[in-house]
């Protein structure tokens, strides 16, 4: 059996991989709790939409909406890029699809990550198909040294080195989503 604890704030050692603590329960609690109140403030009068990401948004975008005081739904939709990989595939492939009507809504796109900016680039794409009345991306993550692709990211909770985290719904094949935590794997 393996077991992983994160309540320490020490180490983990997962297989043959060290990974270090990056962002603290506290201080991404923290941070959330400003981007939410930003974004309250930004959409005063109007009922935004916010689509998270599946599967790494979910912790997130729930965390972010508890702390919204204004009007909103939420949706999701899945994209999958990674597979059971540290390094992303290059290809996007959509594997559920959102349930609402955005045309003539506010939207606000919901990430854990944006890496290479490849994901954000699609989702863009999907939504061209469509006539939002506006889209805003707020992501908790993003690696600036990673970035491939033309994108604006409206809310940004950190900007970290690009490095493989995990934790916080960010997975390494699957698993520590359930991390309260973000660690990054140690050179
Ligand atoms: P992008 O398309 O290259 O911007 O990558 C974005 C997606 O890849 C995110 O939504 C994550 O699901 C995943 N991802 C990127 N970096 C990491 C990481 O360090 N750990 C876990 N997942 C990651
Ligand atoms: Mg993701």
């Amino acid at each position: 059996m393996s077991e992983v604890n994160d309540s320490k704030n020490e180490n983990l050692i997962i297989g043959d991989d060290v990974f270090v603590p990056l962002l603290t329960e506290e201080v991404i609690q923290n941070r959330i709790k400003e981007m939410a109140s930003q974004i309250s403030q930004d959409y005063v009068g109007k009922i935004p939409i916010f689509i998270g990401v599946l599967n790494g948004a979910f912790i997130f975008l729930s965390d972010l909406i508890k702390n919204i005081s204004i009007d909103c739904e939420i949706d999701f939709f899945k994209l999958s890029s990674y597979g059971d990989s540290k390094i992303s595939s290059g290809n996007v492939r959509l594997l559920k699809e959102l349930n609402c009507d955005v045309n003539g809504r506010d939207i606000i796109i919901v990430e854990d990550i944006v890496d290479s900016g490849l994901s954000i680039k699609y989702i863009e794409e999907i939504f061209g198909k469509h006539t939002p009345s506006s889209i805003s991306v707020c992501s908790l993550l993003m690696k600036p040294e990673s970035i491939k692709y033309n994108v604006k990211i409206d809310y940004i909770g950190f900007k970290i080195p690009s490095k493989f985290v995990i934790g916080y719904g960010l997975d390494y094949a699957q698993k520590f989503r359930n991390l309260r935590s973000i660690y990054s794997l140690s050179d």
